[in-house]
């Protein structure tokens, strides 16, 4: 595609100044992943919970990661703090504050209710809080931001049902559904109905595949699920028949490189498989994933990707676009944020 702007007269190293400067989407976030340890502590307090933990510093120093499970173990022991409606709306607030001041434009938050549900937390507290902070985010921070209900695949079918059902009361304070937690052993076809009935509902559809799990479960969520986005999928690469499918159909990936990294997907984040995806025609996105866990929101994704990496001007403005294409904003939205990108680029100096 040829851009009303020359990326390369953009010298390297004003590349991380614009990275942090244009417009973007956020799509892969776990609302719970950006309690940072902070917060966690505040709220153990204000809520009389006890953690395992002595201290902030204790507890980022168990943030040394080996796999998908290891992270997910301290994750949800981290959300267990998390009881009253404000607490849903102050950990949502702070995210989406540190998203507007990443020119963040629009944002798509994943929430896990089962994690608190099963805590005897209500659903219309879940949703209260985090939806509340959407509302404001809008008004007080130019952040247009959304949320997407998802499904623990460690969990049965039943209980993704039955959440379902108790987040139907809510169903215009949430525009789509997930899939996440533990994925290998837990391959998306084990959601067929619950997804198919979703669909029914006019929710929109995504799920984690190919994070840690095979080509495979990219195939299923896209043939069996019918995901319109693929979060992480950076395990394509390895079936090129895949790779094509993804292209065709212009399915967006939601990558999380740092998540990645700190999650020891990729060994170093230079050997990270952005580039080749983008060379492939993907409509690949960054993301932040779990940013309190991971070592940084949006733009410290991008400029330690970028760093290691060596993308360049012209692959910043196509992961900032992919990530407005492939958001479930309106397309007058979308068209407003494009125009806003170009110029973004164009006024450059
Ligand atoms: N829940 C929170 N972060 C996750 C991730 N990276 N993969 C799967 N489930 C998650
Ligand atoms: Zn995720």
């Amino acid at each position: 595609m040829s851009l009303p702007f020359d990326t390369a007269a953009i010298p390297a190293e004003r590349l991380p100044e614009l990275l942090g400067i244009m417009p973007k989407a956020e799509l892969h976030m776990h609302i719970e992943g950006s309690l940072e340890p902070e917060l966690i502590f505040a709220l153990a307090q204000r809520n009389g919970v006890t953690i395992p933990y002595a201290s902030v510093e204790e507890l980022r120093k168990a943030y040394a990661f080996t796999n998908l499970q290891s992270f997910l173990d301290i994750y949800y022991a981290g959300a267990s703090v998390l009881l009253t409606e404000q607490d849903f709306y102050d950990m949502a607030w702070a995210y989406l504050q540190r998203a507007a001041a990443d020119n963040v434009r629009r944002a798509e938050m994943f929430f896990d209710p089962q994690t608190h549900t099963e805590r005897g937390v209500s659903m219309a507290t879940v949703i209260g809080g985090l939806h509340r902070a959407c509302v404001d985010a809008k008004t007080a921070l130019g952040v247009d931001a959304a949320l997407i209900l998802c499904f623990l695949r460690h969990l049965s079918e039943e209980s993704a049902f039955e959440t379902l059902e108790q987040a139907l009361p809510f169903r215009d304070q949430f525009i789509g559904v997930g899939l996440d937690s533990s994925e290998v052993g837990h391959p998306p076809e084990k959601f067929a109905r619950v997804f198919a009935r979703c669909r029914e509902l006019g929710l929109h559809l995504v799920a984690h595949a190919g994070e840690e799990g095979p080509p495979a479960y990219v195939w299923s969520a896209l043939d069996v699920l019918k995901v319109e986005r693929i979060d992480h999928g950076v395990q394509s690469t390895k079936d090129p028949a895949l790779m094509k499918r993804l292209a065709a159909d212009r399915i967006p990936l939601t990558v999380c490189p740092l998540s990645n990294l700190k999650l020891c997907v990729f060994p170093q984040l230079s050997q990270h498989n952005l580039g080749q995806l983008l060379d492939a025609g993907l409509i690949a996105t960054v993301n932040s994933d779990d940013p309190a866990y991971f070592g940084g929101y949006m733009n410290e994704n991008f400029l330690q990707t970028f760093a290691a990496t060596g993308l360049d001007a012209k692959q910043a403005w196509q992961l900032a676009a992919n990530s407005f294409e492939g958001s479930f904003a309106d397309v007058a939205a979308k068209k407003q944020w494009r125009d806003e990108l170009a110029h973004c680029f164009a006024s450059f100096r």
